[in-house]
């Protein structure tokens, strides 16, 4: 691992000897041509008018009812506005219990219509400014251990995970949750992708990364019962969702957020090397059991597979290279840009299982202005197929529509990897962009995570 530094590439020729400094020549491509972000992707279930995603990102700014709010609306718009091909609406609940806060998302049939609304001015405004309208799916999501529906934690957890079960607030008093619980959700899953469907979306993300629920039954080696320790056992639940919504919904895309690797060792951690755990608490990706799960998921007609990893509570750098860590965080031990190409070789990985299917990769914002030189590269190399930006689109909505115009990013309305956002979304919300969207995130920050008011 290399020593920690801040983006500081004041050009391409910075940018591109750091990564022969770095021996990440095999993982970091750059092309000096976009086209291939501004090309659609079609295939015989879908169109996508180019190859840029907004990546999921959770506002905290729904209203108690689970509805989309005002700020909510503003930051939809903002993405339609912007021209990318693929919307990708952030963790929405599938049950009040399984919030994360008491303003995420949650989709029931009492509030549907208000979701309907939103995905139809959505189609509205990108249409009327971009002249075609972007492929819009919702991410489904249990917060498990990390539910806290009414701001506080109340973790409905699998198994005991001594990595972050202080983190979730589970203590000695706490109970994993039964096989019965977990058996219920899968209908509660069919349920909210039935409302997703009549609300006008595309499709559905069966959300399985960054250790929610999904994504820690994944690692269940420990639980006893039916839905741990085998293979089998521990990806039962995610498998049978999507055989049922294949089967009673034939022409609802389904889509899997996964994570390919938790960073934390076994028996805690999935997609790792059971090994190789010379640095206290990071073991090395072992893909085998990912690689299977992708490949049983292509066969039940998953559509994409957006591919990240780690617990962000635990090892942001991973899932998110940055500049500046949370306040109280600490310093990354590696290069950022090498933070970008673990990702992206970890996307490249599973492409080449599923070469059919389309694969989405992440870890692009630190990048900054040189992201779509980057972007470009991987797909013209066939590393994804798709790319998307998480924190970018926050701060540069119209990052996609710059692109597509042939312009250069301005540097100046990129993000900066400064973790403001996470920070707000960590004191409770709403987040967004504290430096390029000051109103009202600025004000926010100050007053939530600085406890002063200007
Ligand atoms: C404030 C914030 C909210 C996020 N919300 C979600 C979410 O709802 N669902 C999800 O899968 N990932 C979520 N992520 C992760 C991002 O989608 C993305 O994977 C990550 O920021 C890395 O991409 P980037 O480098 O383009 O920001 C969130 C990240 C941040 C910083």
């Amino acid at each position: 691992m290399a020593e920690f530094e801040k983006f500081n590439f004041k050009n391409k020729e910075e940018l591109l000897q750091k990564i022969e400094e770095l021996n990440l020549k095999q993982s970091v491509f750059w092309s000096d041509d976009l086209k291939i972000l501004q090309t659609a992707l079609v295939n015989d279930r879908l169109t996508i008018p180019n190859r840029m995603a907004v990546h999921p990102m959770e506002g905290l700014d729904g209203r108690e009812d689970g509805a989309p709010g005002d700020l909510t609306k503003a930051r939809y718009l903002n993405f339609a506005r912007g021209g990318a091909g693929l919307i990708w609406w952030e963790a929405t609940s599938i049950v009040p219990e399984g919030k994360s806060n008491k303003n995420q998302l949650y989709l029931n049939p009492e509030n549907k219509d208000k979701f309907a609304r939103l995905v139809a001015e959505v189609n509205e405004t990108a249409e009327k400014v971009n002249g075609y309208r972007p492929l819009n799916f919702l991410q489904l999501n249990h917060s498990g251990r990390y539910s806290a529906p009414v701001n506080k934690k109340m973790p409905l957890f699998l198994f005991n995970d001594p990595y972050s079960d202080e983190k979730a607030g589970i203590s000695e008093d706490n109970q994993p949750v039964k096989d019965d619980y977990l058996e219920k959700l899968k209908d509660k899953y069919i349920t909210a992708a039935r409302l997703a469907e009549e609300a006008g979306f595309d499709g559905v993300d069966i959300k399985a990364c960054h250790r929610y629920l999904l994504s820690e039954l994944l690692a269940a080696y420990t639980r006893e019962g039916k839905f741990g320790g085998s293979y089998a056992n521990r990806t039962e639940l995610l498998r049978s969702i999507v055989t049922e919504l294949k089967s009673l919904l034939p022409d609802f895309l389904i889509a899997i957020r996964l994570n390919v690797y938790d960073a934390i060792p076994y028996p805690y951690g999935w997609g790792v090397d059971r090994e190789n755990q010379e640095i206290p608490d990071l073991t090395e990706p072992d893909l085998t059991e990912p690689v299977k799960l992708v490949q049983a998921l292509a066969e039940e007609n998953v559509e994409i597979f957006s591919i990240t990893a780690a617990d962000p509570r635990i090892h942001p750098h991973i899932v998110r290279p940055f500049n500046n860590p949370i306040k109280g965080g600490a310093q990354p031990p590696e290069h950022p840009l090498e933070g970008a190409a673990r990702m992206f070789t970890l996307t490249a990985e599973i492409k080449k299982e599923i070469p059919d299917k389309i694969v989405l990769g992440a870890g692009y914002s630190w990048l900054n202005q040189f992201f779509p030189n980057v972007a470009a590269g991987n797909l013209e190399n066939k590393r994804a197929d798709l790319v998307g930006v998480g924190r970018m689109a926050f701060a540069y909505p119209d990052f996609a529509r710059d692109i597509l115009s042939g312009e250069q990013l301005r540097k100046e309305q990129g993000c900066i990897a400064c973790s403001k956002c996470s920070e707000l979304m960590i004191a409770g919300g709403p987040t967004g962009c504290v430096v390029r969207k000051q109103k009202p995130y600025r004000e926010l920050y100050q007053k939530k995570v600085k406890g002063k008011v200007e």
